[in-house]
């Protein structure tokens, strides 16, 4: 199976949640691979163990292939409209769309719905001190309460396993909200079948 994490926005948290359910799936034993289309490398830099860097494919055949050895292989995209990016979602059997909760994060997401119709909806970064983002959680539930999983917090956490090269502390709020988000990703393969 495979799981595109897409977004168009840069830094709206698609790596880490690319990462953190790459993590939880390997925890549940589930033979995983983490394929990172991002020059960047980002995801191979945190999650070594579990993860193939192949930025320069460019279609949704070739994903396929390298995806088929697994049970489940998780994509992590780049920014923006690169090739990589369209090529997952089209190989994708399911599409996580991934979002941050500031006004510039919605633009972004309104631009990718435009272009995709995806599975789930993860709202990450969440502060819950902002009213803005209160705001932004509300409108996105109201109009696509189906697809909003329960949103990811910012936490401190995040980018200390990043720099450790480690799962998120398993009791952490971050951990419990991917745990909850991965469940709701499997009832979603199998509703589809
Ligand atoms: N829940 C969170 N709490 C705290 N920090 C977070 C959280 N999620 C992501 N971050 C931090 O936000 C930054 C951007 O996250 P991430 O790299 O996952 O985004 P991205 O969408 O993959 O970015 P890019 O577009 O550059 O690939 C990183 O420094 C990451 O550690
Ligand atoms: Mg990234």
């Amino acid at each position: 199976m495979l799981i595109t994490i897409a977004g168009t926005k840069g830094g709206s948290g698609k790596t880490t949640t690319a990462v953190c359910l790459a993590q939880e799936a390997a925890a549940r034993g589930i033979d995983v691979l983490l394929l990172d289309l991002d020059p960047q490398g980002t995801a191979t830099d945190w999650a070594p163990d579990l993860s193939k860097h192949l930025a320069g494919i460019r279609t949704g055949a070739e994903i396929r292939q390298v995806g088929a050895g697994h049970e489940v292989c998780i994509i992590d995209t780049p920014p923006g409209a690169a090739p990589q990016a369209a090529a997952a979602i089209e190989a994708a059997d399911l599409v996580v769309a991934v979002t941050g909760l500031g006004p510039g994060d919605m633009k972004g997401l309104q631009h990718l719905l435009r272009m995709v119709d995806p599975d789930l909806i993860v709202p990450t970064r969440r502060d819950g001190r902002r009213a803005i983002h209160k705001h932004a959680l509300h409108a996105l539930s109201s109009r696509w309460s189906h697809l909003v999983t329960e949103p990811v917090p910012m936490s401190a956490v995040v980018e200390r396993a990043q720099a450790d090269q480690a799962a998120l502390p398993p009791l952490s709020p971050p951990a419990n909200a991917y745990r909850a988000i991965f469940d709701q990703l499997m009832a979603v393969r199998a509703s589809n079948g």
